[in-house]
């Protein structure tokens, strides 16, 4: 009986290990996933930042003041959001607030058929990405 019950046994550990290692496995796959799902959806999520800068250069450069109220209206939404928060420290939203300004008084010029002052906002809008962006990738070494 001595025998069987070991053999049962050695049975036993071995359909645990296997179990546990089905277990881990599973555990780091979904994690691996989810935090590249998380990736993903933040970089198309701030991609979009593209769309509406060219919606923007397009309504600059024909004159065309619905295009850049447009563009600038997505990018004042999507500042607003809290994905767009990716770092929480005063400097960042300082980078912010500036870009929000900017983006601001382009629509406002926009608005007011004053393609001049827009293109001069726009620079200053896309000089606030440049900077935001050289501050994130100084907190985040991976960042793009
Ligand atoms: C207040 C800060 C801030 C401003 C302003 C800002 N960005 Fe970003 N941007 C970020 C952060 C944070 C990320 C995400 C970096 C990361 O991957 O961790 C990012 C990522 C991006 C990416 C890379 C997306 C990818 O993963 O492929 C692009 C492109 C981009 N931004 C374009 C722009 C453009 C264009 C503007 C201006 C119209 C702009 N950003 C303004 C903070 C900012």
């Amino acid at each position: 009986m001595l025998s069987l019950h070991s053999a049962r046994a050695r049975w036993m550990t071995g359909a645990f290990l296997l179990l546990a290692l089905a277990l881990t496995e599973g555990i780091y796959y979904r994690a691996t996933t989810a935090a590249d799902k998380e990736d993903q959806s933040l970089s198309v999520f701030m991609r979009k930042k593209l769309d509406a800068s060219s919606k923007i250069l397009e309504g600059i450069t024909t004159e065309d003041s619905q295009l850049v109220v447009q563009g600038a209206d997505a990018l004042l939404a999507m500042s607003k959001t809290e994905i767009w928060n990716v770092l929480l420290d005063q400097d960042y939203r300082d980078f912010n607030t500036e870009f929000r300004g900017s983006v601001r008084k382009l629509r406002d010029a926009a608005e007011k058929g004053n393609f001049d002052n827009a293109t001069l906002q726009w620079m200053d809008a896309v000089k606030s990405c440049v900077e935001c962006h050289k501050y994130v990738r100084s907190q985040r070494p991976v960042v793009k």
